[in-house]
């Protein structure tokens, strides 16, 4: 058996040669992502491992059928930027590694929380001008006192919950399938009443199309004055510009966003060396109280190298046994 690995990079490349030469298994390293076009590189491979934020679209998974690909292991959690039915139609089977290192993006959304209550996107760009006293006027607000609407209950939900009992934070929650039991200290209330009460609405739900702007203009209108939105799930959970109109009429202090509605052409424009002709999210950038990352939540050593040993697993497993371990067959 042999497969190949897209979108390796010199951070993931160590962990696919550990992980070859441990399973005497060869793994073909190549740094372009998978498209319609550098499927061919994937003819005579078993499986295919896959990171990357552009879709898996019917044309890129046609193409692999072509080439007799069946088995496709993403590296990651989400799945919503893939075609689940030409991955039907092409008969090629889906895995994930839905847990890498939840803690990886809880403690980044905890980062982005202190962030905005310590202002310290307004306080870098004074200081970044030498404007030492008004750095200085940003008064600021402590997490223990904040009331903390943590927006899906999953495995990075949980592990914010942890880290937020540690800093004495009171935590409200919301999933429309509750756990049953948990050691965390928290409460369930329904959507409206979280986005009522909350000082903080963090998001760790799926991109799926129901979630398509959860947040919008009625729910941004709902939340208490003065508090702080925090997304690293997903971009089209959020209406962008519903969400500078908040920013800019000062009804939100702030937002932490690790994610945006269109990642696919920001990133195009940086591979381009072009600025992003996104107005949402030129705007985004220029806003003082909003932090912008680059879907970098997941970005540790720990998760790169579970991402990259759990999708080549899948693979193994695919074609041993003919089942994924972690399958996905839908989103
Ligand atoms: P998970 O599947 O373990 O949990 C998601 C939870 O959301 C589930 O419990 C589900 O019932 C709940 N849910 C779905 N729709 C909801 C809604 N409208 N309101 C409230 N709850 C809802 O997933 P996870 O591992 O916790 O990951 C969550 C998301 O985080 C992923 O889908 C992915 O989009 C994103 N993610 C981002 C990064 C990053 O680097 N920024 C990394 C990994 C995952
Ligand atoms: C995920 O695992 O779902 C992420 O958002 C990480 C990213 C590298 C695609």
């Amino acid at each position: 058996m042999k497969f190949i690995a897209y979108s390796i990079d010199q951070d993931e490349a160590p962990y696919v040669n550990i992980w070859a030469q441990q399973h005497g298994i060869e793994v073909k390293a190549v740094k372009d992502d998978l498209t319609a076009e550098t499927a061919a590189l994937a003819a005579g491979y078993d499986g295919v491992s896959a990171l990357q934020m552009i879709s898996y679209d019917a044309a890129t998974l046609a193409a692999l059928g072509q080439q007799g690909l069946r088995f496709l292991a993403v590296r990651n959690v989400g799945t919503d930027n893939v075609d689940f039915s030409a991955l039907n139609h092409e008969h090629i089977r889906l895995s994930n590694v839905p847990v890498y290192s939840p803690n990886a993006i809880a403690e980044f959304a905890v980062t982005l929380m202190l962030t905005c209550l310590r202002n310290l996107p307004l306080v870098t760009r004074q200081i970044l001008k030498n404007n030492y006293h008004e750095a200085k006027v940003y008064i600021g607000r402590e997490l223990q006192y904040q009331t903390v609407g943590v927006v899906g209950t999953g495995h990075i939900g949980q592990e914010v919950i942890r880290i937020l009992n540690g800093f004495g934070a009171k935590v409200i929650a919301y999933d429309p399938f509750p756990l049953k039991q948990s050691p965390l200290k928290f409460k369930y209330v329904d959507f409206d009443t979280l986005i009522k009460e909350a000082d903080i609405v963090d998001l760790h739900v799926p991109g799926i199309a129901t979630n398509h702007h959860l947040i919008n203009t009625e729910t941004l209108s709902a939340m208490k004055d003065q508090a702080i939105l925090i997304n690293t799930a997903r971009g089209n959970l959020v209406d962008t510009p519903a969400l500078l109109q908040a920013i800019k009429s000062h009804a939100l202090a702030g937002a932490g966003l690790d994610t945006f509605e269109d990642e696919p052409a920001i990133l195009t424009a940086a591979t381009a060396g072009t600025l992003a002709q996104d107005s949402r999210w030129q705007a985004l950038l220029n806003e003082e109280r909003v932090m912008v990352t680059p879907h970098i939540a997941y970005y540790t050593d720990q998760a790169v190298q579970n991402m990259v040993y759990r999708s080549l697993d899948n693979l193994k497993a695919f074609v041993e046994t003919g089942h994924g371990l972690t399958e996905v067959t839908k989103k």
